[in-house]
């Protein structure tokens, strides 16, 4: 398994392409600038040719990290990289002393809910119609915590 970076800046362009191919409503590239001036924290995994594979950005909040964003590129989805991320993350909240990780994930996103699962998330409340659909309509989140 490749090595953990901290990204910057000048991933944002390799990052939304990923982005763009993965996510029905994407961020942007303006979401992914005001997230790191915030002072977020981006990591992710680079393959032989320095090509971002998966990132994901998080978000202090007190004594715990929300994620805010977590994605694999297309053609390396199903190889454990969400896996690799969820462990690496919750390495890197115990060693910085947050004692959870927050999310909130679209209610039809049953693969990420998979995941999160697997790891050791737990459903702890919904938020409804947080997400845009088509149109006027809106989608809930679940919102899962998992204590590190
Ligand atoms: C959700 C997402 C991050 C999952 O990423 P992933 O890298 O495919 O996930 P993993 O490979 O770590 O694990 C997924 C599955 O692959 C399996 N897997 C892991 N390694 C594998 C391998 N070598 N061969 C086959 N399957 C494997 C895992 O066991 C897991 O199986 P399960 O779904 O039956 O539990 C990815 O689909 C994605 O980026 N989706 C779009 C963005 C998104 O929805 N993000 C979440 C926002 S809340």
């Amino acid at each position: 398994m490749h090595e953990f970076v901290r990204l910057g800046f000048a991933d944002i362009d390799q990052i939304l392409s990923i982005e763009e191919a993965v996510y029905s409503h994407p961020w942007t590239r303006g979401n992914f600038s005001d997230s790191l001036m915030n002072g977020h924290d981006a990591f992710g995994l680079r393959d032989e040719s320095s090509q971002i594979i998966a990132y994901f950005l998080v978000m202090p909040v007190v004594d715990e990290l929300h994620l805010l964003n977590f994605a694999v590129r297309t053609q390396n989805q199903k190889q454990g990289y969400a896996s690799a991320m969820l462990k690496y993350m919750r390495e890197y909240a115990i060693e910085h002393g947050y004692g959870s990780i927050l999310l909130e994930v679209r209610r039809s996103n049953y693969r990420a809910i998979e995941v999160y699962l697997s790891d050791g998330f737990e459903e702890i409340g919904r938020r409804k119609g947080y997400y845009p659909l088509e149109g006027d309509a809106r989608e809930d989140a679940i919102v899962m915590r998992r204590l590190c």
